[in-house]
């Protein structure tokens, strides 16, 4: 009796029905966002995602290098979520029978069981419905936590097996006096670190399925030495053709998650002028900044108008990790250059007597 007592506490209660209005959200590939508004005047919403998740191999650089990727609607990161505060989020998690492995979701913007990890695990062929509130405006990231405990945990989240949420406040961002802040284009980035193991001649190694990688990748994870570091799933993904477009006199706000390991982005050539390091609205958001923190687990938000044309790169200022292993994206801005905030006086020319000083 007192075991079925305690069970009771202990047990979630089944959802009841909510009077509220419903939204189908259909999500978008990073580093896109699905259509929002910024600031709404509707009430409150139940908003209906739906995310698959895909084991897969997938290539991580140019090299070739392949990765046994386990990934929320196949991409890394999955796709950015956005609802507004005091909205529900509800979440149909999908696992093919295709799939070899149980899998679940922790969101780190819920509140209990784990994030909803303890109410959404699910075998091959299985799906779950969560809903939450969304209490807490700002951006929080969501991973796999198969089982809550064990070398599952870390190993899924290695392979891909996060993304992130953004609750905006119903009546949008604001500066530390108040001020509305509005933005014209918004980016999701998340950034990866890959583990993949070698061989003794040092050459990446491919294995034919998940189950064959994980001894060895569980033992290259323990040197905590990632072999990449990567924005959206790729050395690449989103530089050259793929930069990020925006126009002079534009305002982007950049949300960058990471799962994993803590990251210190920059923005080469500019600035985050709003910056929730944190990533939560409730808080001012710090100014002017030159590089900002991503706490390992954690999720910030970085708003910049761009002042000037060209290509910027958004790095990890880790520059081993910006240029050796991968952690660069860039944007490219189109619009017209203002002199007036920097200008070339002489171009470069050879050395002539009596003009360098001293
Ligand atoms: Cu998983």
């Amino acid at each position: 009796m007192q075991a079925a007592v305690a069970l009771a506490l202990a047990a979630p209660a089944l959802a009841e029905d909510l009077d509220l209005p419903r939204q189908k959200v259909d999500l978008v590939a990073p580093p896109f966002v699905h259509p929002h508004e910024q600031a709404t005047r509707q009430g409150p919403a139940i908003v209906e995602f739906r995310l698959t998740v895909e084991e897969k191999q997938i290539v991580i650089d140019d090299a070739g290098t392949k990765l046994q990727a386990m990934a929320f609607n196949g991409t890394i990161p999955g796709p950015l979520v956005v609802v507004h505060e005091g909205d529900y989020v509800e979440v149909t998690l999908v696992n093919p029978e295709t799939n070899s492995m149980p899998h679940n979701i922790d969101f780190h913007g819920a509140t209990g069981a784990s994030g909803g990890g303890d109410l959404t695990l699910i075998y091959p062929g299985e799906q779950v419905v969560l809903r939450w509130k969304a209490t807490r405006p700002g951006v929080f990231v969501y991973h796999c936590i198969p089982g809550g405990v064990g070398p599952m945990v870390p190993w899924h989240i290695a392979s891909g097996m996060s993304g992130a949420v953004m609750v905006l406040p119903r009546d949008g961002l604001k500066d530390a006096n108040g001020k509305p802040l509005h933005y014209d284009r918004v980016y999701y980035l998340g950034e990866q670190d890959f583990y993949v193991p070698r061989d003794a001649k040092g050459k990446f190694k491919t294995y034919d399925s998940h189950i064959d990688a994980f001894a060895d990748t569980m033992e290259a994870m323990h040197k905590l030495v990632p072999t990449h570091v990567v924005f959206n799933g790729r050395v690449g993904a989103l530089t050259g053709k793929n930069a990020m477009p925006a126009k002079v006199g534009e305002t982007v706000l950049i949300v960058h998650s990471q799962a994993d390991r803590d990251s210190r982005p920059h923005l080469v050539g500019g600035h985050g002028d709003y910056v929730w390091e944190t990533g939560k609205f409730s808080n001012p958001p710090e100014t002017n900044l030159e590089t900002w923190l991503i706490r390992g687990g954690s999720a910030g938000a970085a708003l910049y108008t761009f002042l000037q044309p060209g290509i910027y790169a958004y790095v990890n200022h880790s520059m081993i990790e910006a240029f050796e292993l991968g952690a660069t994206a860039h944007f490219r801005v189109e619009g017209t250059w203002n002199n007036d905030l920097m200008a070339q006086i002489r171009a470069p020319e050879p050395l002539r007597a009596g003009t360098s000083p001293q």
